[in-house]
Order: structure tokens, then sequence, then C-alpha cells
């Protein structure tokens, strides 16, 4: 058994994340403090942390849904991405606030947000803890971005390589991965 932490370099410590998330909080309960429903969306499975720690601060009223996202075949382009688990609640008339670990290229939330419109909310914004900016390929109106990040695989706070590491508290990259296969 190896130790994850040992194997992990820490990007954005957990004090960093706990601080930034407190001030998008902030900005979200001020932005939402007249609306009649909020539901936040979070997308499977990387921002059950972040949304957990999000939440926690909001002082609105949410409802809270999850929906996750598939693609067909190899590259992601629009059209292939579908929900390979839809939300539940009704959108309609809703303020909808979806929220994402991180935006890479842009496809799946781009794709996600087009679907969620089609249930007509009545305002539809995305909140992302990371983004990507230098591999983005569709643009993608970001309204509350926890931190911007180079181009590099990052892990932790619920982001996974191979479906691990993300237990960790912070964002960090993996040291040396070609030692051990995910
Ligand atoms: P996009 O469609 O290229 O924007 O990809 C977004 C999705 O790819 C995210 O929801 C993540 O699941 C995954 N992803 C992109 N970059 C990373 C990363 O650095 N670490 C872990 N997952 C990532
Ligand atoms: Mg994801």
């Amino acid at each position: 058994m190896s130790n994850l932490n040992a194997r992990v370099k820490v990007r954005i410590p957990a004090a960093e994340l706990a601080r930034r998330i407190g001030e998008l909080a902030a900005e979200i309960n001020r932005d939402y403090a007249r609306s009649e429903r909020l539901v936040v969306v979070a997308i499977l499975k990387g921002s059950v942390l972040f949304l957990a720690d999000l939440v926690r601060q909001l002082t609105v009223p949410v409802e809270i849904d999850f929906c996750q996202a598939a693609s067909y075949g190899q590259g992601q382009e629009p059209g292939e991405v579908h929900f390979k688990k839809d939300v539940d609640l009704p959108l309609r008339g809703a303020d909808v606030l979806l929220v994402e670990d991180i935006v890479d290229s842009g496809w799946t939330v781009r794709a996600l947000l087009d679907l969620l419109r089609n249930r007509r909310p009545k305002s539809l914004r995305l909140c992302t803890l990371l983004d990507k900016a230098e591999a983005r390929v569709v643009e993608v109106p970001i309204d509350y971005c926890g931190f911007r990040i180079p181009r590099e695989f990052v892990v932790g706070y619920g982001l996974d390589w191979g479906e691990r590491y993300r237990q960790l508290p912070y964002i960090g990259v993996v040291e040396s991965p070609s030692e051990e296969n995910p």
C-alpha cells in the first residue's frame, strides 16, 4: 500500500481552497439574494467535494441535484456529450447554477449547459473550481471561477486520475505517474 500524499505535489493547499470557496459563496449569496428558487446542479463525480464545501457556506435556500456526462466515441465533440445521469428536479423557471470541478477543453460543460437550457430555467450560470483556460477549445462563459491553473493534469479534492486521488483535501499533481498505473 503506498501513501497517496507521498506521491502528490501540492498545487493548491486545503486552506487556500477553503479561503477562495468562502469568497465564491459570498458572491453567490449576494447574486441570488432575491432568487425565488435556486437549484445547484453538480456534475458527478469530480465536483462533489467542492459542492459540499460551497453549499455549506450558502445562506440562500438551495435545492441540490446531480448530473453526469458521458461522451460517445473517442473525441469530445458537440452533440456527442449526453447525460449518463440526468437531473431529477424540474428546472423550468428556476435559477440554475451548474457546479463543475474543472473546465478543460470546454466540451463537457458547453454541452451540459445546452442540455440544461432546454429545460427553460429562468437563469443558468456556471461555477467551476478550476479553469484550465489555455486548454480551451470551445468558448464557455464562466460566471464563478475558483482558480485559473496552467495546462497540467491535476488531482485531488474530487478530481481523479483513473478514479484515484479524489479523496485528497488539496489540489495536486502526481509526481511520478509512470511508476504505477492507476
Ligand atoms: P472538458 O470537456 O475537456 O472541459 O473536460 C472536463 C472534464 O475532464 C472534467 O470534468 C474532468 O473530469 C476532466 N479533466 C480535465 N482536466 C482534468 C485534470 O487536470 N484532472 C482531472 N480531471 C480532468
Ligand atoms: Mg468531471
